[in-house]
């Protein structure tokens, strides 16, 4: 694992093996972005030049590469482009992805130091976040020289000395870069290794490790419990399914917070299967829980005032003899029936169980995080998620929230129309599929359909985000990408500082 640390030594005296700086499109041509000032007095005020004459444009992605000058103890100098040239300041989005560009294009090296923008604790902490992100290698299966070594150690310079509040926003960023890329491992694991017994106990030792209270059901006690919509879809699996909660409590909390993750370890579509194309990224439907999972180990990483209750709703959805059939009517948790018409809409059964069961602890607020359906990917692309709720001022908080943690999200509305559809199961309270236009919002009134009375809820579905199959870039990886976690740590410490909750 990447090492970070930060220091207030000079860029030209610090011993690494490269030295990252930024750089920027300005109004006539290349510029050296704050940071780099040794750098470029090293080169002789020849920097900027000797860049754009390598083809420098100060784009964002960009990495340059060249010799280090006399005078600097690094062997290289990485320039990586900021965009636009920003008076102002660079956005702390742009730093993370800058720092991210660099630690993927210096996988392999022992140690580079991060000459960026760093005049504030928040850009100290993008540049380390957006590093530690983009040294992510997930390397559980390759052979040897298959595969590669991330970035050894990375070190963020800069000049505010005897500043304690820099260290602490690299231990913010270690603590949630490090859970993010643990989530990103657990998606990334075959579902061949990874299943709902395998997930609880990675949860269960993890939390043992940070002190967290880890309580699992199995398929006995789901049965005892009631639990319907979780045991009807995994029924069908040779791997039973699970139901974790994960508890993390603060002795000043004035707020709960219930995290409700959809944790489906492989989704074939079980009886209604799949068809081919359709599967081969399915190990991903299990990302709200890595998510949720994540984001309360980061709470307590954090020491947030606030409590946090994760719920990991675990199954496989596979097709088999003992399957749940299309016409099935499976009775929830708390007492609901549901008419499945189709088994591919299993998400929304585990969650709702999960949501029912979240609502008995009475939390202030609970958000669920799902790759729920390909109509949300539809709408709004691979790199932004939906934001649903049962109460706009919550869901254009998440908006917000997600926004400034430097997450793309977007509000989505639950028409009250669109609920008709599922209400017109002739057998059961429910069917688990309404109107096809509109998929993901009939997704969202389903869920809304299992929330108590008087608890604010938002459903934050994130099949696009959740897993990345194009070119890496900025701080993000092919395969898990670890989205909603900064989203979920920055809600609980609004929560915490007593913002709305
Ligand atoms: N896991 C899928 C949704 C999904 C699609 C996630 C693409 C990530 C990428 C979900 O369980 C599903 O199959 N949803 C169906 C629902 C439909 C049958 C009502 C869908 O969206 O097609
Ligand atoms: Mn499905
Ligand atoms: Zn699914």
């Amino acid at each position: 694992m990447t090492a970070l640390s930060v220091s207030t030594s000079s860029a030209a005296s610090l011993r690494a093996d490269a030295l990252v700086i930024g750089v920027a499109k300005g109004p006539k041509g290349l510029l050296v972005a704050p940071g780099a000032e040794a750098v470029a007095e090293a080169f002789e005020g020849k920097l900027a030049e000797v860049l754009s004459t390598l083809g420098a444009t100060g784009a964002e992605g960009e990495a340059v590469k060249l010799p280090a000058a006399a005078g600097l103890k690094a062997a290289l100098v990485l320039a990586v482009g900021l965009g636009e040239a920003a008076e102002e300041g660079y956005s702390l989005e742009s730093l993370r992805r800058a720092a991210g560009v660099a630690a993927r294009t210096l996988a392999g090296t022992k140690k580079a130091a991060l000459a960026l923008p760093a005049a504030s604790a928040e850009e100290i902490e993008a540049a380390a976040l957006g590093g530690l992100l983009g040294s992510y290698v997930f390397g559980s299966y390759k052979n040897g020289e298959n595969g590669k070594a991330p970035v050894g150690e990375l070190v963020v310079l800069t000049d505010r000395k005897g500043s304690k509040d820099a260290k602490a926003a690299v231990e913010r960023a270690t603590a949630v870069g490090e859970e993010i890329n643990r989530a990103r491992d657990l998606v990334n694991t075959a579902p061949n290794d990874l299943n709902p017994k395998s997930f609880a106990a990675i949860a269960q030792a993890a939390g043992k490790e940070h002190g967290l209270k880890v309580e699992v059901l199995d398929e006995k006690a789901l049965t005892k419990g009631g639990f319907g919509g979780i045991l009807g879809v995994g029924i069908g699996s040779q791997n039973p399914p699970r139901l974790v909660k994960v508890a993390y409590t603060h002795p000043k909390a004035k707020a709960t917070l219930a995290f409700v993750g959809k944790g489906i370890t492989y989704d074939s579509g079980g009886i209604s299967l799949k068809p081919a194309g359709h599967n081969e990224t399915m190990k991903c439907d299990m990302a709200g829980a890595a998510a949720v999972f994540a984001a309360v180990v980061a709470a307590k990483r954090l020491g947030l005032a606030v409590n946090v209750t994760g719920w990991l709703a675990l199954a496989e959805n596979m097709p088999s003899g003992s399957a749940t059939r299309p016409g099935d009517v499976l009775r929830m948790y708390g007492g609901k029936t549901v008419e499945v018409l189709n088994t591919d809409a299993e998400g929304r059964l585990v969650l709702a169980d999960a949501i029912v069961r979240a609502g008995e602890e009475n939390p202030d607020v609970i958000v669920d995080v799902a790759t729920l359906t390909g109509a949300m990917v539809l709408a709004l692309g691979h790199r932004t998620f939906g934001v649903m709720a049962n109460n706009d001022d919550l869901r254009e908080q998440l908006h917000n929230t997600a926004d400034a943690a430097g997450e793309a999200s977007w509000p989505m509305p639950l028409p009250a129309d669109l609920r008709k559809g599922m209400t017109e199961s002739t057998i059961a309270d429910l069917a688990n599929m309404g109107e096809r236009m509109g998929g993901g919002l009939v997704a969202g009134l389903f869920l809304k359909e299992f929330v108590a009375e008087g608890i604010d809820w938002a459903h934050l579905d994130i099949a696009g985000p959740a897993f990345h199959e194009g070119a890496p870039f900025g701080y993000t990886p092919k395969g898990g990408t670890g989205s909603a976690i900064r989203t979920l740590v920055r809600f609980a410490e609004e929560t915490a500082a007593g913002g709305k909750a």
